[in-house]
């Protein structure tokens, strides 16, 4: 039997209004992929935050190899070989990818041969196929791009215990199971990891056991190959839950175009040309679903839809309006939201309280700026109420976002982008991250909204979302729309494919 390499027992730790972690036990052997479950709010972050050195616990104790440890910082953690790739980023914006991941290695500058550091990146990122150019600035890349930066700054540290938060959210089924075999690798070669994920597949096929927390306690640790998704889910939120095609009650109405796009190119953060004559409508009532690979435009697309990038050819229109190009302004007033992939930077202010986020996009409409003051007691009655509608959970309408669990976050931009009564709703990614239980609202929303007649342009890397929401699905590949079919009835195979860049004719033969 492998040596423990990381003992947690009694873990305690509270915040002002909620004990995130109420007595937690966990036990990583070494040589083991250990996957983390639990719902939104359960205590997972928390609980790695205390791991790495970021908090300290109330109560409990931490062991490493047999040794009690009181970490009083990331850096004391990863001296003992604890890393960790967070669920939100914590890199240098303005740096470039290589400069990230030199930053704040031991013995590491930023001085250091720039050409070499940038070899050793290029070198991590094909052994582990974590493409990213190592020349790169950071605010120059998709989501996707700098949740890769994050793992190969774990990775070119070699900790001996690597906690990856949610790491496969912005990763494409292909690209995750890359990341498992470097998992599995690591594992082989006697390292511990830590594996925090909402997808139950995904915990079945790459981990070794499974400990599930449930309201901040552990519920139990189990081996992998002595249960199964049902078995989890059940564990993790006390009942067991399945996807399936939505049935709608009131169908897409297609002969109504609430949205359409007309051959819009636009460039990328770095002036390169990443979308291509893109065209596309979306019917009312009708959801849209575009499938893809991280980083092939899908970003863009949102952002130049929703005003926030300007596009250098084409025109977008709402009904028979035009939004006029690179102005937000304009897309919310024809009706326009927008949940933007990157929520705690694009999407709200996350150190901003819940209920000045809540009240961020609506502050012009009748309730609130009667007399075009900012009526506090009105935006808090606003805020309570989505609270309690959303399932928000959080100490008060007063806590700032950024406290709140990635779930939360999620469903305080959901709030605000639906109670703003939209034509059209681009939603990218909206489920990442979510536990079952908050999928299920958000895709209850989605739906609902389009019952009610939104187009949705639903961007999403999750296939089985997209096939189990859509009523026609886009394929995007490089800034072109490669497909576009009706989901009843969609070929899944097909659809991977393009999404890797097979042409329809490679998909044929
Ligand atoms: N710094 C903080 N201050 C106050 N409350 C916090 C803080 N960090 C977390 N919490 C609260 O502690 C609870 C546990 O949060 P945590 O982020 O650990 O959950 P999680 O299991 O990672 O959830 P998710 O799956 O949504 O990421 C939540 O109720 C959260 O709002
Ligand atoms: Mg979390």
């Amino acid at each position: 039997m492998s040596q423990s390499a990381v003992r947690m027992t009694g873990i305690v730790k509270r915040f002002p209004g909620v004990v995130a972690n109420d007595g937690v036990d966990l036990e990583i052997r070494a040589g083991e992929v250990h996957a983390l479950l639990g719902e939104n709010g359960a205590g997972k972050s928390t609980l790695s935050n205390i791991l790495t050195g970021l908090y300290r616990p109330d109560e409990g104790t931490v062991e490493v190899d047999g040794e009690q440890r009181v970490f009083s910082s990331p850096r004391d953690a990863l001296e003992a070989g604890i890393g960790m790739v967070h669920q939100h980023f914590r890199l240098v914006a303005t740096f470039t990818v290589a400069e990230n991941v030199v930053l704040g290695e031991s013995g590491g500058s930023l001085f250091m041969n720039q050409d070499e550091v940038a070899t050793r990146v290029r070198e991590l990122s094909d052994r582990y196929g974590l493409a990213v150019d190592p020349s790169a600035r950071i605010w120059q890349l998709s989501v996707g791009e700098q949740q890769r930066v994050e793992i190969l700054k774990v990775l070119y540290r070699g900790a001996k215990v690597l906690i990856l938060d949610e790491p496969t959210a912005v990763l494409t089924p292909i690209e995750a199971r890359s990341l498992f075999a470097t998992l599995r690798a690591m594992a082989d070669e006697g390292r511990s990891v830590i594996f925090i994920s909402h997808k139950l597949g995904e915990v079945m096929s790459v981990s070794d056991r499974v400990t599930v927390l449930r309201g901040g306690r552990t519920v139990g640790t189990v081996n992998t190959s002595e249960t199964s998704t049902r078995g989890l889910a059940s564990m993790m939120v006390g009942r067991s839950v399945e996807f399936e095609r939505v049935v709608r009650d009131n169908p897409a109405d297609t002969s109504v175009t609430v949205l359409r796009v007309d051959e819009i190119s636009a460039n990328d953060d770095r002036g390169r040309a990443s979308l291509h004559d893109i065209s596309l409508t979306v019917g009312k009532g009708e959801i849209v679903g575009v499938a893809g690979v991280a980083g092939n435009g899908q970003r863009e697309l949102a952002e130049v839809i929703s005003g926030m990038r300007a596009s250098t050819s084409g025109r977008i229109s709402v009904g028979d309006e035009l939004v006029k190009s690179g102005k937000a302004r304009s897309a919310i007033a024809r009706g326009i939201a927008h949940v933007p992939e990157d929520r705690l930077h694009t999407g709200l202010a996350a150190s901003h309280s819940v209920e000045d986020n809540l009240a961020l996009k609506n502050y012009r409409t009748s309730t609130i700026s009667k007399f075009r003051l900012l009526k506090r007691r009105a935006i808090r009655e606003q805020a309570t109420a989505l609270v309690e509608r959303y399932d928000v959970k959080t100490p008060n309408t007063t806590t700032p976002v950024r406290l709140l669990s990635g779930g939360n976050v999620q469903k305080v931009l959901l709030a605000r982008e639906f109670s703003a009564l939209p034509k059209v709703l681009i939603a990218a990614s909206p489920t990442r991250g979510l536990d079952v239980g908050a999928i299920e609202a958000v895709r209850e929303r989605l739906v609902a909204a389009a019952n009610e007649g939104v187009g949705v342009l639903l961007i999403s890397e999750d296939l089985d979302e997209i096939m189990s929401l859509a009523d026609r699905i886009l394929v995007m590949y490089e800034g072109r729309i490669l497909d576009d079919v009706p989901a009843e009835g969609a070929d899944r195979e097909r659809i991977g494919l393009t999404m890797g860049g097979s042409n329809v004719q490679e998909v044929a033969k």
